[in-house]
């Protein structure tokens, strides 16, 4: 499995992903999808929305993450999407995702990347994941996304 910047071309298995993991609203869906169309009309640039995609050997998209520098701070990021196809899901590919990432972030000279998320049952294996690929959980805002559906935040420091 390549980790490499993601092409146009792969804004349909994007999607697809998005759709088969059940984790996300069709309103979150077309979120993920206009940070995607920006990417591709600008290409990767630091200052910018990247997405990153798993390949398999045939060029299958097995998984992405998308993430961004957060503006007005100094050297933090923010992880904004993650998601593996579920058919591949549990084999490594996150956390294949989550080293290229931490790889690129401590080059560029990063302090923090920051993953926000949802209290909801569906984000429940989201949190895990964190956990288990290195973030603490920072800060959780009560009933931000809904009543009794609480922000949490997770980090991971490189400096
Ligand atoms: C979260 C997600 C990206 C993980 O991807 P993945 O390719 O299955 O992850 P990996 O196989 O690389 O697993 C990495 C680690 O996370 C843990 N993990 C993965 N899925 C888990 C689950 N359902 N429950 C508990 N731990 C889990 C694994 O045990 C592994 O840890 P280990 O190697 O120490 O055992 C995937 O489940 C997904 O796409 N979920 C839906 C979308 C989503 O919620 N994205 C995050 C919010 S944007």
């Amino acid at each position: 499995v390549k980790v490499k910047e993601a092409v146009p071309l792969d804004r349909a298995r994007i999607r697809t992903i998005l759709e088969l993991t059940g984790s996300f609203s069709s309103v979150e869906v077309e979120c993920a999808l206009s940070l995607f169309d920006a990417y591709v009309k600008v290409g990767p640039q630091p200052d910018e929305y990247i997405f990153c995609c798993a390949y398999d050997p045939t060029e299958t998209v097995l998984g992405f993450i998308c993430y961004g520098k957060a503006s007005l701070t100094d050297r933090v990021y923010d992880l904004y999407w993650i998601a593996t196809d579920p058919r591949y899901q549990g084999r490594g590919v996150g956390r294949l995702l989550i080293e290229i990432l931490d790889g690129r972030l401590k080059k560029m000279g990063a302090r923090m990347v920051l993953a926000e998320t949802s209290s909801r049952f569906e984000y429940r294996k989201a949190c895990q994941f964190y956990m288990r690929s290195g973030f603490e959980k920072v800060s959780t805002i009560q009933d931000y996304y809904a009543l009794g559906e609480d922000l949490i935040v997770f980090a991971k420091r490189y400096l």
